[in-house]
């Protein structure tokens, strides 16, 4: 039958290109509509942290160490730590993005924080967990977050950087806690290896963004400062803060920014040039870091002697990704440490009304506008706020 054609031929031809396409729009389809995942599960936060109480003491909530480290308690509470199941934003997104179980592994890591027990996974890239009800579920330790014992108890020991001695309870020392970075690994250093992730950095890279300028990363220098505390014996002695400052503090947002206005001549005419200058002098990763909903908002604003707007110029600087149907970075705008950008902004002064003052204002974001809309986010703290603010007034 060389040459020849047979019906059923056709049919089983038509049933393949049927399938083939089938796939195709089914894959797309869950491309574009299924639920997004731009990380890999490490084994670090795969499950969640189970502790036993270490003897001496009743229970393992931050109230009970708060006991005895009141001040480091304190510091605590006022952190996003503390915080990570409360925020209104992680909780809103959260359930917007399907309420999943492996979210809480960073946010409400230990095992008695959590509702369910993982049992273990349907799926080789453990994002289906088997879950069965807990019947210790502590809905109070809930609301603690990523409290003490998620970084201080270990096989019923606290672990600590220098193991000090107490009757209070057993320690042990731990170099993770010496080393600069080894407790904040487990949250902080996520790998985006997936097979339809093409990132150049990890989503979330603070510890990528440091190793990429050749230092090895030292969370703990600038996250944790020292200061110094007044101890029971009321001598002064100096500790490393339990404060974590980052993005919703405009203060570290600050510190960690040079910003500079500057006139450029453009030589004679009526055509003039203002330019920003922005470097990252204090934070070895890149500002903004993180989520890439963080960005920086620059504005420059011409107005006349009636604070009448004449011209306006906005731009951001952030890392922009493409999620669907692939996850790809787009582009990435974020300031390297000690890296300079430089935002110009150019007007005539030959205009009417006649321009009087440049002002030009840096914002820092914690997530966009559009972003908070989309998922219905109402936020009682500001989304965005100044961290730099300057009139000039034109001559
Ligand atoms: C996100 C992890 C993390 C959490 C949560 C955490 N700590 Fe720590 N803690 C650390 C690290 C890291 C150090 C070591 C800092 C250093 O000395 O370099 C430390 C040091 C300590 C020390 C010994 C040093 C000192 O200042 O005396 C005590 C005590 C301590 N923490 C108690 C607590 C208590 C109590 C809580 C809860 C209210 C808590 N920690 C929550 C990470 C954490
Ligand atoms: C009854 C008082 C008491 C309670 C309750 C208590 N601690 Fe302590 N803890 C101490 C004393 C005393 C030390 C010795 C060093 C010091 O004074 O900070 C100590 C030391 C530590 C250290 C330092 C370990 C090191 O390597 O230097 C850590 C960390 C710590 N405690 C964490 C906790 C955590 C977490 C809790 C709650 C789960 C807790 N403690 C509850 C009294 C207490
Ligand atoms: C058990 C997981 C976990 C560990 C361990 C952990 N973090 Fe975090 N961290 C989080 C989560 C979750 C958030 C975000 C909470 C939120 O906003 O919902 C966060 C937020 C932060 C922020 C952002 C603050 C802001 O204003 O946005 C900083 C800075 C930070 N962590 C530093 C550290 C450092 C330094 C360490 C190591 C000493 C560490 N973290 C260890 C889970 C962790
Ligand atoms: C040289 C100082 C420095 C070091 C080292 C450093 N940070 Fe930061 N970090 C900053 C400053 C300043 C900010 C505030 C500006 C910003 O948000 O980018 C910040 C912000 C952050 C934020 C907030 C991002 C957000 O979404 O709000 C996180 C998370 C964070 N750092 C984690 C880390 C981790 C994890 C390490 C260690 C791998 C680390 N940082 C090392 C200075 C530092
Ligand atoms: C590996 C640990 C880890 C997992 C898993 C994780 N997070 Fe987070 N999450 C963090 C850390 C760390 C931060 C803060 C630091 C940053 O900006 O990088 C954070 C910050 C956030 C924030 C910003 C909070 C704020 O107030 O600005 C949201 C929202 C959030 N996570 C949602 C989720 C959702 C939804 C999931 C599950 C799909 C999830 N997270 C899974 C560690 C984790």
């Amino acid at each position: 039958m060389a040459g020849g054609f047979e019906p059923g031929d056709l049919s089983m031809r038509k049933s393949i290109w049927f399938s083939v396409t089938a796939i195709f729009v089914a894959f797309f389809w869950m491309r574009l509509t299924g639920p997004i995942h731009f990380f890999e599960v490490a084994d670090d936060f795969a499950i969640p942290k189970a502790v036993k109480i270490p003897e001496g003491l009743d229970s393992v909530s931050a109230k009970e160490c708060a006991l005895c480290h009141e001040d480091i308690a304190r510091q605590w509470e006022t952190s996003i730590h503390s915080n990570a199941w409360k925020d209104p934003y992680f909780r809103v997104d959260w359930i917007y993005d399907g309420a999943e179980q492996i979210c809480l592994n960073c946010h409400t890591p230990l095992v008695n924080q959590q509702r369910d027990l993982v049992l273990g996974f349907r799926d080789a890239d453990r994002l289906d967990p088997i879950l069965e009800p807990n019947p210790d579920f502590d809905p109070e330790l809930k609301k603690e977050g990523v409290t003490c014992a998620v970084c201080h108890i270990e096989d019923g020991v606290i672990i600590g950087p220098t193991g000090a001695k107490t009757e209070a309870h057993p320690v042990r020392k731990d170099s993770r806690f010496t080393d600069g970075n080894g407790v904040c690994k487990r949250c902080h250093m996520v790998k985006g290896d997936r097979r339809e992730v093409f990132m150049k950095l990890p989503p979330c890279g603070n510890f990528a963004e440091i190793e990429e300028i050749g230092r090895k990363a030292d969370c703990v220098k600038c996250h944790m400062p020292k200061v110094k505390q007044l101890s029971s014996s009321g001598k002064d002695y100096i500790r490393k803060s339990h404060t974590w400052r980052g993005g919703h503090d405009r203060e570290m947002v600050k510190n960690g920014l040079t910003i500079e206005l500057k006139e450029e001549k453009k030589g004679a005419g009526p055509s003039r040039r203002y330019a920003l200058l922005i470097t990252n002098t204090g934070s070895e990763h890149r500002i903004p870091t993180g989520t890439p909903d963080r960005h920086l908002e620059i504005n420059f604003r011409l107005v006349d002697s009636a604070n009448r707007l004449i011209k306006e110029q906005t731009e951001f600087l952030e890392r922009v990704i493409l999620w669907r149907p692939f996850i790809i970075d787009l582009w990435d705008t974020r300031i390297r440490f000690n890296e300079t950008r430089r935002i110009a902004f150019d007007f005539s002064m030959e205009r009417n009304p006649t321009p009087a003052y440049v002002i030009a204002e840096v914002k820092y974001g914690l997530l966009h506008e559009s972003r908070r809309k989309k998922i219905g986010y109402q936020n009682a703290e500001p989304i965005k706020y100044t961290v730099f603010s300057r009139k000039i007034a034109l001559d």
